[in-house]
């Protein structure tokens, strides 16, 4: 249970004319001050009001993590039955009936726009390749990104898969993007700040040799596809949001082996690197809980870790 939230409640004396307790920089009189639905010392409640985050209740967080055990089964069955000779129009197919099959819906087909089930990006693609005709060869990196709605809760996870026998640029990319996730998941706990989070992936990443992508980030997710906060992947220590029990986001860092520039192409959706480089990405949802972190779309990224190694 999401106990935390509520026992930080406390009733202090604020003025009238005093700085509103939620954060606003408003007089207290003008803010929530008689305003017992707002209560202003509520962490869900200030969240909401000063950065739009809602902080999730056990019910939701439950029905998110029912969503994630699909996504994580989805992206088990593509992983089975890749291989040389399929086009990425062909895992389409096999993410919308699956998801179908089990009562959910792709959240991604007309996303904005987006004219597919899932996000296929293959090797200089970085992220929102767009299913097609493109036949898949052995040497290639694959990312494949899920995100199924079911009973209304939203969960979003990726993972980039080797198609054949990878060669070591594939393996340094996939290693170097599973373990920057890895490195964010470690560190993601109550009184961490979304700094901390994208500081964690940069300095693994860039570590290594590697950039790391700007323009994409993680985000809040549940109630919706994209919610708030946005969750960078660099970042500085001690800056930004500090985490709280409830909050519910992606991590997601995209990495490249060459430069960190990209392009989008003229379907308006495929990000590909300047360089052609090769880009991997590896993506979780999670909740931030009393002691740390838990993965509601959990899978084992150590093992991703070891066959990459
Ligand atoms: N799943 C992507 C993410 O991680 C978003 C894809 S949006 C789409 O946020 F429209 F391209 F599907
Ligand atoms: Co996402
Ligand atoms: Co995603």
């Amino acid at each position: 249970m999401v106990t935390g939230l509520v026992m930080k409640q406390k009733v202090l004396k604020v003025g009238r004319n005093d700085p509103c307790p939620c954060g606003s920089g408003k007089k207290y009189k003008k803010c929530c001050a008689g305003n017992q639905d707002k209560a202003p010392l509520d962490i869900s409640g200030e969240y909401h009001r000063k950065y739009g985050i809602r902080i999730k209740q056990q019910k939701d967080i439950d029905g998110i993590r029912k969503a994630g055990q699909l996504v994580i089964d989805t992206l088990d069955m593509v992983e089975n039955k890749i291989r040389p000779g399929m086009t990425t129009d062909d895992i389409n197919t096999l993410v919308h009936e699956f998801t179908i099959k089990h009562h959910a819906t792709p959240a991604c087909l007309n996303y904005k726009g987006f004219p597919k089930s899932v996000c296929t990006s293959v090797n200089e693609v970085i992220c929102h390749g767009i299913p097609g005709d493109r036949v898949l060869k052995g040497g290639d990196i694959i990312n494949v990104d899920v995100t199924s709605i079911l009973e209304a809760y939203y969960a979003d996870a990726n993972k980039t898969f080797f198609v054949g026998a990878p060669g070591p640029d594939a393996k340094k990319i996939v290693n170097v993007a599973a373990g920057s996730l890895k490195a964010a998941l470690s560190i993601a706990a109550p009184g961490q700040r979304i700094g901390d989070i994208g500081f964690a992936i940069q300095d693994y990443a860039e570590g290594r040799g590697c950039s790391v992508v700007r323009e994409f980030v993680g985000h809040g997710v549940g109630f919706e596809f994209h919610e708030p906060p946005q969750v960078p992947h660099f970042g500085r220590q001690g800056e930004g949001i500090e985490l709280v029990p409830g909050m519910v986001f992606t991590v997601e860092p995209m990495i490249n082996i060459g430069g960190k520039k990209l392009n989008v192409l003229d379907d308006n959706w495929t990000a590909v690197t300047a360089d052609k480089s090769l880009s991997a990405q590896f993506e979780q949802t999670i909740l931030i809980t009393e002691t740390g972190c838990e993965s509601l779309t959990p899978y084992d990224i150590d093992s991703v870790i070891e066959r990459s190694s």
